[in-house]
């Protein structure tokens, strides 16, 4: 059976390469597509492959295939210690299909209209007590915002002071694995050890638990609120209130643990990724003052007070968003899809069990694609409309992601509200590359910026 090419992965072998993939995740993926090209086959010999995959045709074929052919759910079971096990992320089949249909309505962008003018609100607050003239790290703005606006989606208007504790607890534990070193404790099971509170796995599991108690708290407070009404009450929007009132075919209702964990998986995918792609779009403006000029310009054109929602429709700003998710994506590869049966790709024949990792960072440096890949041209997205299977930011098909409106939505926002209020500089002007933050890339958590108000020449 004829199978691409790849390295040889055994013994030390593999578990160096993991260990690159973990501290050197560019130059991993990199080096392997400049020695294998866009389909590369790993390991294979024994059992199935791994496969990445970064050639355009491939990455139709795959998202084209219909998505009963895969399991994917199981793939991402790496997920578990974070979300729980009745998290949508790792169901399959049927019940994915329905946890999925169950929350889009909210994440449509008619709906999310609502909340354009609270992601403005909550930008402003949160940079009003910006030091101006001083350096400082922009991450736990971008941080703050995001993760505010994810919880009003979420639960909606709540308790001031519970919601500000989650907020805590929630940063506090995605902290945990703010670097490469600390990433670690994801990939290496030997690593997840409670020697006590003081170790970052005891620490890890104490954040989770608290967390945990606070959802928990909500979602019965909520049950009995909504019981006292009777029945659902139209005006409760958010996704909790929908979670609870669903009922499956045999009319039962979701459990307290399946409500925490697929509410704790929106909380983490929803509000770490946006922010990740606000600090580079920060990045990307303020080292080449040509974008943030055409992108004032853009946005003076509206005149004075423009809606959040006129903002939110200019193509240079939505140029601006597209290629910085383009250059460094957030999330590096789709989730894992594994092949139930054999399979045919790009004229290969995988055997079931394969695995393939749509590479969205390979992708997208593709020179035939985007000529100059590693420059950052808004451009490019004025000149073209890419297809699914050439600019992959939130992945595909049945497993696409859910927030993608939101995450456009905040980052438009945010980067307009601030570069018409501020001007921003780097405290450092060099290159930064993306470093892993748990199973994502981003920037540098230590990126500083110095802000100064908005001067009048500009
Ligand atoms: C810039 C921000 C974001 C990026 C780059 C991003 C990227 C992705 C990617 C690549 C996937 C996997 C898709 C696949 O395998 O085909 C995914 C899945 C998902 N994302 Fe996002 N995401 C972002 C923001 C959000 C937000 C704001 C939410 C809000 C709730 C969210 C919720 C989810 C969920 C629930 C899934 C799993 C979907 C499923 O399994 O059916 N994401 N995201």
């Amino acid at each position: 059976m004829t199978l691409p090419n790849g390295p040889k992965t055994t013994g030390k072998l593999a578990f160096l390469r993991r260990f690159k993939l973990i501290f050197r995740p560019l130059e991993y993926l990199d080096d392997y597509a400049q020695t294998y090209g866009d389909i590369i086959k790993i390991g294979g010999e024994k059992s199935a492959p791994f496969v990445y995959l970064s050639n355009p045709e491939g990455i139709r074929q795959i998202l084209a295939t219909d998505p009963e052919l895969f399991v994917v759910g199981k793939g991402n079971r790496i997920l578990r210690f974070l979300v729980g096990d009745n998290s949508l992320l790792l169901m399959d089949g049927h019940a994915h299909q329905r946890q999925r249909q169950l929350v889009m309505p909210t994440f449509h962008s008619d709906r999310l209209k609502d909340y354009s003018q609270l992601i403005w609100n909550i930008t402003q607050q949160s940079t009003a007590q910006w030091p101006i003239g001083k350096p400082f790290a922009i991450r736990p703005t971008m941080q703050e915002i995001t993760l505010q606006v994810i919880l009003q989606v979420v639960f909606g208007v709540y308790q001031e002071e519970r919601s500000q504790r989650l907020r805590q607890l929630i940063t506090a534990l995605l902290d945990s694995f703010d670097t490469p070193i600390s990433s670690s404790m994801i990939f290496f099971s030997f690593l997840q050890k409670d020697w006590g509170a003081w170790s970052p796995w005891g620490r890890f599991l104490r954040l989770k638990q608290q967390i945990k108690e606070l959802i928990y708290e909500e979602i019965r407070e909520r049950r009995s609120k909504m019981q006292d009404l009777g029945a659902f009450n139209s005006n409760y929007t958010d996704i909790l209130s929908l979670l609870l009132s669903a009922k499956d075919e045999a009319g039962q209702t979701m459990t307290d643990e399946e409500l925490h964990d697929n509410l704790m998986s929106l909380l983490i995918a929803g509000h770490e990724t946006t922010a990740s792609a606000l600090v580079w779009a920060f990045y990307w403006v303020n080292r080449d003052p040509e974008v943030r000029d055409n992108l004032r310009q853009e946005l003076d054109s509206l005149g004075e007070n423009p809606t959040p929602l006129e903002i939110a429709k200019l193509s240079y700003l939505n140029a601006v968003c597209a290629e910085t998710l383009r250059i460094y994506p957030i999330v590096p590869s789709a989730f894992i899809r594994v092949a139930k049966s054999p399979l045919e790709i790009m004229g290969y024949q995988f055997p079931a069990g394969s695995a393939f990792a749509l590479s969205i960072y390979l992708l997208h440096q593709r020179e035939d694609l985007y000529p100059s890949a590693k420059q950052f041209k808004p451009e490019r997205f004025l000149a073209k409309k890419y297809p699914a299977h050439e600019y992959l930011p939130f992945g595909g098909s049945n497993r696409r992601c859910i927030g993608s409106a939101l995450a456009l939505l905040e980052m438009k926002l945010v980067l307009a509200n601030i570069i018409s209020r501020f001007d921003l500089k780097l405290q450092h002007n060099r290159p930064v590359k993306p470093v892993r933050r748990g199973l994502t890339f981003a920037p540098p958590g230590n990126l500083k910026m110095i802000a100064k108000p908005r001067s009048c020449l500009n």
